[in-house]
């Protein structure tokens, strides 16, 4: 496993991130502690979840994956300081006006509460899930700044904002002296690219904000069970993925992953986290699992390198101008 510096901090993540919005969605809790030691055990450091993971599956409340990461880490599954844990806040957490957002009043509660959960007394990464527009931008930071203060939270990051607030918040951080965000979690693979590489990819490389792309799969599309002439795979996301990316340009990119693939002794979701991880501006790719064969065949992709002239030829098939 590589180990990369989060953008221009000190710390040192696997460039590839378990994701656990699967943890009481789809994953139980036995197969979710199996996937967390597997992937520590193959060399794994980076684990991403949210508060709200996965408070849209039936009967649960949210804070469901943290809990479960709790427990694992409480049962021994890994010493603390040997993981690097990132978890995130914004989406609603109860059915009042302050349970959701980015407002001081939120943040503060939320992050105590994901504290509880995790069975921790600090957040490596601390990410506001995505922008709120009723919240002044210097607001949320001026309280995520008190946070890491208070020794709570050790670095901030933002997921899903465009590039202008991005980059405003990393000018008032500038201007007012306080905590800055040092990542950004986009959604990016080959199927998702405009989003993130029209605007934000430029202002991650020239800012040195640390990349987290997240369903670098395209939740799934990108590891060669959705074919053209084949039934739908056994998916709760495959209805929207057969929406979303099976068309001609889709199957394209799948067919040219197997070609490149093959030359590396590689699977087609090995070839397709290879092109993440190959883009410059990226740190580490965030995958998700249901089981430990799917974790065991993804996660070699971060040890698989590209050419220049095979990336050339996924960026050529999956072009989004
Ligand atoms: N910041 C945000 O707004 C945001 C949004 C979404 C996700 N995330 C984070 O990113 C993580 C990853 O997202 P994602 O789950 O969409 O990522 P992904 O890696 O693109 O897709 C993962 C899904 O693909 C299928 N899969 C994985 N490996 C496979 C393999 N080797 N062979 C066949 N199928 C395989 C599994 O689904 P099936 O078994 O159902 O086919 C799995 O749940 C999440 O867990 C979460 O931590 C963040």
């Amino acid at each position: 496993m590589e180990f990369v510096k989060l953008g221009r901090t000190g710390l040192k993540v696997s460039n590839i991130c378990l994701g656990t919005m699967q943890f009481g969605w789809t994953a139980d809790e036995a197969t979710s502690h199996d996937l967390l030691s597997h992937a520590t055990e193959l060399g794994c450091n980076f684990i991403d979840t949210a508060d709200i993971y996965s408070r849209w599956a039936e009967g649960n409340d949210g804070g469901v994956s943290e809990t479960i990461i709790g427990n694992w880490l409480a049962n021994g599954g890994v010493q603390r300081d040997q993981v690097v844990l990132a978890t995130k806040a914004r989406g609603p957490m109860g059915d009042g006006p302050n349970d959701s957002g980015l407002s001081r009043g939120h943040l503060m509660n939320a992050v105590d509460a994901s504290l509880r959960r995790l069975q921790t007394d600090y957040i490596d990464l601390y990410q506001t899930h995505a922008p709120d527009d009723d919240t002044p931008l210097d607001e949320t930071l001026r309280a995520l700044e008190d946070i890491v203060r208070s020794g709570k939270v050790r670095y901030i990051g933002c997921s899903n904002y465009p590039a202008w607030k991005l980059m405003k918040s990393l000018w008032i951080s500038d201007v007012k002296n306080i905590v800055r965000y040092d990542s950004l979690q986009p959604h990016y693979s080959l199927v998702k690219r405009a989003e993130f590489e029209r605007e934000l990819q430029a202002v991650c490389l020239d800012q040195g904000i640390g990349v987290i792309p997240y369903s670098p799969l395209g939740a799934g599309f990108l590891t060669g069970k959705y074919r053209r002439d084949t039934e739908l795979p056994d998916s709760s996301r495959a209805q929207r993925i057969k929406d979303q990316y099976m068309n001609e340009k889709g199957f394209a990119i799948i067919d040219k992953l197997e070609e490149i693939g093959n030359a590396h002794d590689a699977t087609i979701a090995q070839t397709a986290i290879a092109w993440v991880i190959a883009n410059p501006a990226v740190t580490s790719a965030i995958i998700g699992a249901n089981s430990r064969q799917q974790l065991e065949d993804t996660i070699k992709g971060g040890s698989v390198t590209l050419s220049a002239e095979e990336k050339t030829q996924l960026d050529e098939v999956s072009s989004w101008q």
